[in-house]
């Protein structure tokens, strides 16, 4: 007996061990699962490559996942080049990185989640998204709540994903808290100035935006504001005709954009040279209003404040005046302005005032939308675009002679930057191959027969618009995840984590 047990035990311990080894190793998806392509070392070639020198004919060398050489023409002219996928005429550029999401996971998956919107991604040229502290639940606000979001993360994602925190009234004041948060790997925090429409996770007002802002320049990472505060209105928008956009709009004026600007002004001087917040940076999301508040921020840039600005889609595409009475699908907020403000926005962006574009994709189930009646007052605010970025900036932006260099500023390399995301947002050696591959002159209609990714297309205002600029391919660290309408099988995105 005793015999036996000997005989046994090492016999055990292997078993054991080989069990232990499969565990660790099997969810780990293979190379096939992750990338739709075989290799791990291949050449993307083009005539139109986009770098951070100009646009380029030649190719980009990739091996496991990183870019180690970008060769310019005469390189086919080694025969000993394998492997090299040739999109010819198709742009070849940095993979958009999209640093306003809402991808709603946990707690409310129903509206987007995870998985359905990196595979939106995915299809769209997006390989980083970084998702914000709200609309899922709980809310991102602490180092628990966040690592209930990297759970639900795990190995559902298709693309690479950031998380901001939430600075909030409760953690404000609370260094040890915000330092939990950080240390936890966000990426930055986000807080609004008026109330977010989701009730864990109230407003801040300049106090707490001070604060913040003296635990992030520590950290060196960004605090970003939806920068509107309320202030009283004429009228009374419950008398009116709630199904009408005007009524809408009359609530939420460029006014309150601009007294937030004002606010915050006061405390991004922290951030210059010598400040006490030096180090951190504010970013101000999604901005509207192109009249006052751009002169007001493009005057802090100059005194030294460390402040920035984006601006969405959304804004550049649609007017006041072209949305139908009812149709709540492009009701958000800050709202979308009349066609002057447009042009203006316009001009901004091309003229550098405005620093980058995001998505602020932000969807709900469809009732929420309130599409059946109409009432502006009691929809949801929030437009559904993330698939769509891509070509609605390219379509829109034709008129006004933007180039594809602009386009890779505006949607991968600013945004790598404000993210911390070193190794992105560019094709440059060394970088993570992330790649998005389109032809800016195929056109389309966005309708039931276009492949679309995101949860509830029903709610997305640019349904039913023809757009130019498809996306053929995208890569992320090498693999090949989206192609021609099919994704790899396995979710094989990266949760990217602050160090
Ligand atoms: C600050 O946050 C920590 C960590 O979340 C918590 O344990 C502590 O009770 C908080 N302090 C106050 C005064 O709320
Ligand atoms: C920033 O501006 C505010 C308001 O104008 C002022 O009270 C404060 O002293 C300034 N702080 C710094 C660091 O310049
Ligand atoms: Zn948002």
């Amino acid at each position: 007996m005793e015999f036996l047990k000997w005989r046994l035990l090492p016999l055990l311990s292997l078993v054991a061990s080989i069990a232990f080894f499969y565990i660790i190793n099997h969810p780990k998806p293979s190379h096939d699962e992750c990338s739709l392509l075989a290799h791990d070392h291949f050449w993307i070639s083009s005539k139109r490559i986009v770098t951070p020198k100009g646009v380029i004919s030649g190719a980009v060398e990739v091996k496991r996942g990183k870019i180690v050489s970008v060769i310019e023409e005469n390189w086919q002219g080694n025969t000993r080049i394998e492997h090299v996928i040739d999109y010819g005429e198709a742009v070849v550029m940095p993979g958009l990185i999209d640093v306003h999401s809402h991808l709603d996971d946990p707690g409310r998956a129903e509206w987007e989640g995870f998985p359905s919107g990196t595979r939106a991604a995915a299809a769209g040229g997006l390989t980083t998204l970084i998702d914000m502290p709200l609309n899922s639940f709980p809310s991102t606000v602490s180092k628990e709540t966040f690592e209930l979001k990297l759970k639900a993360a795990a190995k559902r994602i298709h693309v690479d994903v950031g998380f901001w925190g939430g600075l909030v009234p409760e953690n404000a004041f609370n260094r040890s808290a915000l330092e939990g948060l950080l240390k936890a790997g966000v990426l930055g925090l986000k807080s609004f100035m008026c109330p977010s429409g989701i009730n864990d996770f109230p407003m801040t007002n300049a106090n707490h935006i001070k604060e913040g802002l003296s635990v992030l320049a520590k950290y060196r990472r960004p605090l970003l504001v939806h920068a509107e505060i309320e202030q009283e209105l004429e009228g009374n928008s419950e008398l009116e005709d709630s199904r009408s956009y005007s009524t809408y709009l009359k609530t939420r004026p460029a006014s309150w954009e601009e007294a937030a600007v004002r606010e915050l002004l006061t405390v991004t001087n922290g951030t210059r040279t010598g400040g006490p917040a030096e180090g951190a940076h504010l970013h101000i999301v999604h901005l509207s209003n192109a009249r006052s508040s751009l002169d007001l921020i493009k005057e802090a840039k100059r005194s030294g404040d460390s402040i920035t600005v984006e601006t969405c889609p959304h804004y550049l595409a649609f007017s006041a005046e072209e949305i139908q009475d009812g149709d709540t699908r492009f009701k958000c907020a800050p709202p979308i302005r009349d066609s002057a403000n447009r042009e203006q926005l316009w001009e901004a962006l091309v003229g550098g005032k405005i620093d980058m574009l995001s998505s602020d994709h932000s969807p709900t189930v469809p009732e929420l939308k309130c599409l059946n009646d109409g009432n502006f007052l009691k929809a949801w605010g929030g437009i559904s675009s993330l698939q769509f970025v891509l070509p609605v900036t390219w379509s829109y932006g034709r008129k006004y002679g933007i180039s594809l260099e602009q386009l890779a500023s505006w949607w991968s390399e600013k945004p790598a930057k404000l993210a911390g995301l070193d190794l992105k947002g560019a094709i440059e050696i060394g970088n993570y191959a992330d790649i998005a591959v389109w032809e800016p002159e195929a056109e389309f209609d966005l309708n039931d027969s276009h492949p679309i990714y995101i949860k509830h297309p029903s709610i997305s205002a640019y349904m039913g618009s023809r757009l130019s600029g498809k996306v053929l391919a995208t890569y992320v660290r090498g693999n090949l995840v989206y192609k021609d309408g099919e994704h790899s099988t396995a979710a094989c995105g990266v949760p990217i984590l602050a160090s």
